[in-house]
């Protein structure tokens, strides 16, 4: 056997790991869905969520991953074949984000050539402009392509070469772009009412939906679900802090995703956009709110759209990468083959969600292949996945296995595992359970 690829640095994986978690699921679809499902009480519950769930969760799959340094599939089927399942449904679920996401991606990127091109020259038309882009059945699908052929060259170079070259250089950019314009917005007049918004729980509008589209925002958020992280886990060595870098993963995909909204709820309430305006809310705000800035507006708004297209580079870049870990590990494709195939047939269904915009292609109960995909894995395959990782972790593998892992064979001590420990085997599982059921009887958004 061939020896397992590693991470070439500490700062390398983290970046990585954090450049997975950290993507339009902050950026683009936090914003969104916060305002589509009634602003603070959601985000408290997400929050809520993040802690107690999303952390507990992180650490259990890093453990697995690297106590077996094997991929998703792996990982469940060297333990015990009858849980193979869980790592095959993981795989699935890549596929069927990444029959999403590279649309999204593809907006992205086309919007850094779009402000250049003057798009914030008449910001009266920015919003109809989007709605034309995103519904013509040609132009979004190229760009798609040309997002997916950068996945195919970062991911056919192997792990630690480029998937954390591309981390490492370009997640502080982000961040610091983003507090910038958090910044601008909250000195907008009006701009209060968005932080009021955002962080002033009104629990009078929760229903089983609102809690489900919170438990989903939180696993696709952090990428956990469908053994991405077990995969990253599988490249990272025994001497790591399996406990800290979780913490602060999870600190980091919280603080991007909160900036996001501050960056975004305070500027729509000053110029009177409904904060249910939906997907396009980023592709219509940001250059909106950069527009009136006038002269360095198109310069930050260029370099905004360069983050975002970045942050979501090195999110799908762990989403393919958990599809070609697998046909690596268990097909024994080359990583080349490996790469080509799995983004062939993710191009694929990325044409179809493409083109349901346009209301083109076939219909499930009246939603088109973005929305199904899309639903189909943030409102029930990754929170499903996480609880089958959780069952498979406290009942199967057990406590003393997991704990050796996580204190790096008691070299480490933590007197918070107990806890963490009790929410992975009952809380969790439970959780998961009762909020999947009740969100799906109240029927999704
Ligand atoms: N966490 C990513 C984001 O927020 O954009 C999306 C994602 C990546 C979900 C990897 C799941 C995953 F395995």
């Amino acid at each position: 056997m061939q020896k397992r690829e590693q991470w070439g640095s500490k700062i390398g994986f983290i970046m990585a790991a954090a450049g997975s978690a950290v993507g339009l699921g902050n950026i683009w679809k936090f914003p969104f869905t916060a305002g589509q499902n009634g602003g603070g009480a959601f985000v408290f519950i997400y929050l809520i969520f993040i802690v107690l769930v999303g952390f507990s969760v992180m650490l259990t799959e890093f453990a697995l991953g690297r106590r077996r340094q094997l991929a998703a599939v792996g990982a469940f089927k060297s333990e015990d074949r009858r849980w193979t399942f869980v790592g095959i449904v993981g795989v699935l679920c890549g596929f069927l984000i990444m029959g999403f996401y590279p649309v999204v991606g593809g907006w992205a990127l086309a919007y850094i050539f779009k402000v250049v091109a003057g798009l914030l020259n008449n910001p009266e038309t920015i919003g109809s402009s989007f709605d034309a882009f995103i519904t013509n059945p040609g132009i979004p699908i190229i760009w798609m392509i040309i997002y997916l052929v950068i996945n195919i060259a970062i991911v056919s170079r192997g792990i630690s070469s480029g998937i954390e070259r591309a981390g490492k250089i370009l997640m502080p950019l982000l961040l610091i772009i983003l507090i910038g314009i958090a910044v601008k917005g909250l000195t907008l007049p009006n701009s209060f009412e968005g932080v009021k918004f955002l962080f002033k729980p009104d629990f009078s509008a929760v229903d089983g939906k609102v809690v489900l589209a919170a438990l989903g925002q939180a696993f696709f958020s952090l990428s956990l679900g469908m053994g991405c992280m077990i995969t990253y886990g599988s490249y990272l060595s025994k001497e790591e802090n399996l406990v800290g870098n979780t913490g602060f993963i999870t600190a980091m995909d919280t603080v991007v995703a909160l900036l996001a909204g501050l960056a975004m709820f305070p500027a729509m309430f000053s110029f009177g956009i409904e904060p249910t305006a939906g997907p396009g809310l980023v592709f219509v705000v940001v250059p909106i709110l950069f527009a009136e800035m006038g002269g360095a507006g198109n310069t930050l708004a260029t370099l905004f759209f360069i983050a975002l297209t970045v942050a979501a580079l090195t999110s799908s870049v762990s989403l393919l990468e958990v599809v070609v870990a697998y046909f690596i590990d268990e097909r024994e494709f080359s990583r080349k083959k490996a790469t080509v195939t799995a983004s062939t047939i993710m191009a694929i269904l990325c044409i179809f969600s493409s083109l349901s915009f346009g209301g083109i292609g076939p219909k499930l109960f009246g939603k088109g292949a973005f929305d199904i995909f899309d639903l189909l894995t943030d409102k029930i395959f990754l929170a499903i996945g996480g609880m089958m990782i959780c069952l498979f972790a406290g009942w199967k593998i057990g406590k003393e296995e997991l704990l050796k892992e996580i204190t790096n064979e008691g070299t480490l001590s933590y007197s918070f595992l107990n806890i963490w420990f009790f929410l992975i085997k009952y809380i969790v599982p439970v959780t998961v359970a009762i909020v999947a059921v009740n969100g799906i009887l109240d029927g999704f958004h």
